[in-house]
């Protein structure tokens, strides 16, 4: 096999160790020090919301070099009625592999799959930087609001059909994976690992900036 080629294929269990150091080496001291990803990577998997059908791996040179994972959402009308929707994350390129496109190559073949599933949008938060160029647009665009009524800066709406989403107001439900995220938990899990610094970054303020902001 050619060093670079990649091959993008669902995740298997035997994948299941690879793609949580993978996430740990990603995540690590981006948003917080230390981080989260890799023990939701590891507990999401027997979640009811999880959906393996959509958890991609991108091998590069025989080794996994980024992942994708999927759980269900929601977008709810004023009238109480659910549309079933789509999230991802933790979504995580290697660190050696980072800013060469890989993210968007895993996104873009989930998105293909998605669709053919015949799921009508994907909605994230996240970093505007690594979304908009793949068609992600300010939740404000399509009138989608969190509970309460804001737009938040790092909330954002792709449609997989176009005119899914139709204009009407909708709130954005999600699982309630991330209640699996108890920090003792995250701790022991974490030890299984070998040691690793936690440190500030600048891109943690950054995080912090973009969490906590709202478009007008
Ligand atoms: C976020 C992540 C998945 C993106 O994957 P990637 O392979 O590094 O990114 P790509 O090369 O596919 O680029 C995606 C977009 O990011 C942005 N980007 C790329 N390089 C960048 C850089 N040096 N600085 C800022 N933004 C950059 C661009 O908008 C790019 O789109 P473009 O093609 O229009 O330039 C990856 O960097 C990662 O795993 N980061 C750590 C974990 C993480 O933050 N996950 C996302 C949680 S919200």
């Amino acid at each position: 096999m050619q060093k670079d080629t990649i091959i993008i294929r669902q995740e298997q269990p035997k994948d299941y160790a690879a793609v949580e150091m993978l996430t740990r080496e990603a995540f690590w001291n981006v948003y917080c020090p230390g981080c989260s990803e890799h023990y939701l990577a590891h507990v999401m998997r027997a979640h009811k919301d999880f959906i393996p059908e959509l958890t991609f791996v991108a091998e590069c040179g025989g080794e996994i070099a980024a992942s994708i994972m999927y759980m269900r959402s929601w977008l709810e009308d004023d009238a109480g009625n659910r549309m079933e929707t789509l999230s991802f994350g933790p979504i995580s390129v290697h660190p050696d592999h980072q800013r060469r496109g890989l993210g968007k190559r895993i996104m873009a073949h989930s998105f293909e799959a998605a669709a053919a599933m015949g799921y009508p949008a994907v909605v994230i938060f996240g970093n505007p930087e690594n979304y908009v160029s793949s068609g992600f647009k300010s939740c404000k665009r399509y009138n989608v609001t969190i509970e309460g009524g804001a737009f938040p800066t790092a909330l954002f709406v792709r449609e997989l059909r176009e005119g899914a989403l139709d204009g009407r107001h909708y709130v954005y439900r999600e699982s309630d994976v991330c209640e699996l995220l108890l920090p003792e938990k995250v701790e022991e899990f974490d030890r299984q690992f070998p040691p690793k610094e936690k440190a500030w970054m600048p891109s943690q303020e950054k995080f912090y900036i973009y969490s906590h902001s709202t478009v007008g």
